[in-house]
């Protein structure tokens, strides 16, 4: 594994202000996040749908649609309950998530908007179900969060297999990418 996954979790923890308060609300309302979890996934798989590319990778004939919905509702409910407190566990899954995007080859692109559609329908059932500001804050950032791993695992991937085939140390390929960011 390149990435320090757990070293990594706390440092985002930090940067979006995840603390235990959130935490725990978040665990308070771990059956509230599963109740909703299957309009969630349809409004998500909606969105993803209605984009060309992304509809012809979501149904590739062999029932990856049926198993991705099951994965996201997993994916969804973990984020209240934290797996294992948001621990070792939690960040493992997480970056293995960002791994099978990269695998599968879905550009960075796609994922921001995804997102955002996840936080937008959630902010509306939140809304509906008359749920706090802060349950939505604390969903806000374990999003931000497990989207920071999906991401990551691009640059990751990318550097680390520039840098096994080149044999090139760190600093160099740093070097070559800023003086190609700054020639564009
Ligand atoms: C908010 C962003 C996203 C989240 C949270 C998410 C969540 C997940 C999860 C939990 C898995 C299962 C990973 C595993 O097998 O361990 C998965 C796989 C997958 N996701 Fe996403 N996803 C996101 C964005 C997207 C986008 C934009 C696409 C574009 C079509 C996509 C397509 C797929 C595909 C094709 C698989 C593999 C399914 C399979 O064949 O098993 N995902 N995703």
């Amino acid at each position: 594994m390149i990435l320090d996954t757990v070293a990594f979790m706390s440092t985002l923890e930090r940067r979006v202000g995840l603390t235990d308060e959130d935490k725990a609300i978040l665990k308070s309302q771990a059956d509230w996040g599963l109740l909703i979890a299957p309009e969630m996934a349809d409004h998500f798989y909606t969105y993803l749908g209605r984009d060309a590319e992304m509809n012809a990778i979501l149904n590739d004939g062999n029932e990856r649609i049926h198993r991705l919905r099951e994965t996201f509702i997993q994916w969804f409910h973990e984020m209240f309950t934290g797996i294992d407190d948001w621990g070792q566990a939690y960040a493992d899954r997480r970056w293995k998530i960002g791994l099978v995007h990269v695998r599968i080859g879905i550009g960075p692109q796609h994922v921001v908007p995804a997102m955002a559609t996840v936080i937008d329908q959630v902010e509306k059932r939140l809304q509906v179900d008359g749920k706090s500001q802060a349950l939505k804050d604390a969903l806000s950032r374990i999003c931000m969060i497990d989207l920071a791993f999906i991401e990551q695992a691009y640059v990751e991937v990318c550097s680390d297999a520039v840098l096994r085939e080149t044999g090139w140390t760190q600093g160099l390929f740093r070097r070559l990418i800023a003086t190609g960011a700054r020639s564009m």
